[in-house]
């Protein structure tokens, strides 16, 4: 038998079958389009797009493994979180989702802190309100399509969509409705103080369900346009991060990871709801019942690469380009990239932040900029690692996955820039892994997430910082931590200049 986990990514929605010993059999990618950005800092994309991908994902998964809807006993959703999918009456989308990493809705956080109190949301939610969570910008949608808005009949997370398309129930799970800023993560439900008093109404909000739980099953409507059997149940799953700790074990104390995709993040497990007083990192359910997660998230990691590829060099290879910023000497001679082409989340909390090139020189050449690239990503993940190893979490070693870990070089990267040893699974198939393993608890194949964990995940590899190189990167994160605050009152400029 087998459990399907599928990730509703970015880039693309990725499906994966997973056997009882959590072996992968097969895994299946169908793109995404691009997300459509009308101006700088907003970001959209389609969920009707979402549910394409994830339909060919299913088919081309199944097809590529040779395996029938019969033989599949569960299904797991991991998906990018804090999106804002709107349906009408008749479950129709009424306009493109917002996505992640949009920051158009500052003058909703300024209105919630001011309507609410800075302080009295962190109590109510654990966390400040950030641009990139869901309620700003529902409240933004509110303020500036007043027509859009008042057909609203449910809220949902982007996986949800996908969830609702398989088995027509509207449910989230604690992980993923944790980034909302409308969920009371310390007690995990919905926050009628946050919904009440911004006149939210609490009915267009999904149910919500520990992420093990099953939340529904396959329709027959869906049974025919997927090849999966109706009646398949659909566990919770997790917001992507919350899944991809759970694809690489990071469910008791302890272990840390770094997950590099389109964003990047390092993840911790916690059993408190512990959290930052200044909010530079989140604190979110974890997808493990009763026990909470931090995270510190760069916005522009993965992205950060994309970017370039996409601007200089079209459709080459992501290996290609690795392999050619390991030409250039560690340092990129004095070359530093700010990796804040969304805003910034850890530490800056700053969505006006701009990311860019600082020192650059006429010697400097195409090698030493895509260097540049990935060390300045490293270095924003290291300022994660350091706000977590400042709450008190002792950290050993980091387990690396997601697009950008696959790259044995940037690996030795982390290694390096962490001063820790960065560790590689078995499996790296990280969220989509993760969703798999949810669904394998929830249908009982397994009688808890970290006992599955224990089961199935197993290291394979592991890189040591090296002397030299690591004490290199520590001086080049002195610099680059003084960049930003220099840098911090020309954002204001620019902004003003638009
Ligand atoms: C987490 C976050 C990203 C997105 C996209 O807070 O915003 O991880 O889920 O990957």
């Amino acid at each position: 038998m087998y459990w399907l986990g599928i990730d509703i990514g970015t880039g693309g929605s990725r499906a994966l079958l997973v056997d009882e010993k959590g072996r992968v059999k097969a895994g299946f990618t169908a793109p995404h389009e691009d997300m459509r950005m009308e101006k700088p800092l907003w970001a959209e994309q389609r969920p009707e797009d979402w549910w394409d991908a994830a339909r060919k994902a299913i088919q081309g998964v199944m097809a590529e493994a040779k395996v029938s809807g019969r033989n599949i006993k569960g299904v797991g959703l991991s998906g990018q979180m804090h999106g804002l999918v709107l349906l009408d009456e008749n479950s129709a989308v009424i306009r493109p989702a917002l996505i992640w990493c949009d920051q158009r809705s500052q003058a909703q956080v300024d209105f919630i802190n001011q309507r609410i109190g800075k302080s009295n949301v962190v109590a109510f939610t654990a966390n400040p309100v950030l641009t990139g969570f869901t309620l700003p910008k529902l409240l933004w949608v509110r303020d500036n399509e007043p027509a859009a808005f008042a057909r609203v009949r449910k809220m949902l997370l982007p996986k949800d969509y996908v969830r609702f398309q398989l088995t027509g129930e509207y449910a989230t799970e604690v992980s993923d409705a944790s980034g909302t800023a409308l969920f009371d993560v310390v007690m995990r439900r919905w926050s009628n103080q946050m919904a009440d008093r911004l006149g939210v109404d609490r009915a267009i909000l999904p149910k919500v369900y520990e992420s093990s739980d099953i939340t529904g099953q396959v329709t027959a409507e869906a049974a025919a346009l997927t090849g999966l059997i109706e009646g398949t149940p659909v566990a919770g799953g997790g917001g992507d991060q919350a899944s991809s700790a759970v694809g690489n074990g990071i469910v008791e104390p302890g272990i840390v990871s770094c997950t590099l995709g389109t964003s990047g993040v390092v993840f911790a497990h916690m059993e408190k709801a512990t959290y930052d007083p200044q909010g530079r990192v989140h604190t979110f359910c974890h997808a493990v019942k009763g026990a909470w997660h931090v995270m510190g998230v760069t916005q522009g990691a993965g992205l950060s690469l994309q970017w370039f590829r996409n601007q200089f060099t079209p459709g080459a290879e992501y290996d290609a380009i690795t392999a050619e910023a390991a030409g250039a000497p560690a340092g990129s001679q004095g070359l530093f990239w700010l990796p804040y082409m969304m805003g910034e989340r850890t530490p800056h909390l700053d969505s006006t932040a701009r990311g860019g090139w600082v020192g650059i020189t006429a010697k400097h050449s195409r090698a030493d900029l895509i260097r540049s690239l990935l060390e300045g990503v490293s270095y924003s993940q290291k300022d994660c690692l350091d706000v977590i190893e400042q709450l008190g979490v002792a950290v050993e070693s980091v387990r690396a996955s997601g697009g950008g870990a696959r790259s044995p070089f940037w690996r030795q990267l982390l290694a390096d820039t962490f001063g820790k040893r960065v560790v590689t699974l078995a499996s790296q198939e990280g969220s989509a892994y993760g969703a798999a393993i949810l669904a394998m608890t929830g249908t009982g194949a397994y009688g808890s997430v970290p006992e599955a964990c224990r089961a199935v995940i197993r290291e394979v590899d592991s890189v040591l910082p090296r002397p030299h190189e690591s004490q290199l990167y520590r001086r080049g994160h002195e610099v680059y931590r003084t960049l930003y605050p220099t840098l911090r009152p020309i954002y204001g400029l620019i902004e003003n200049l638009q």
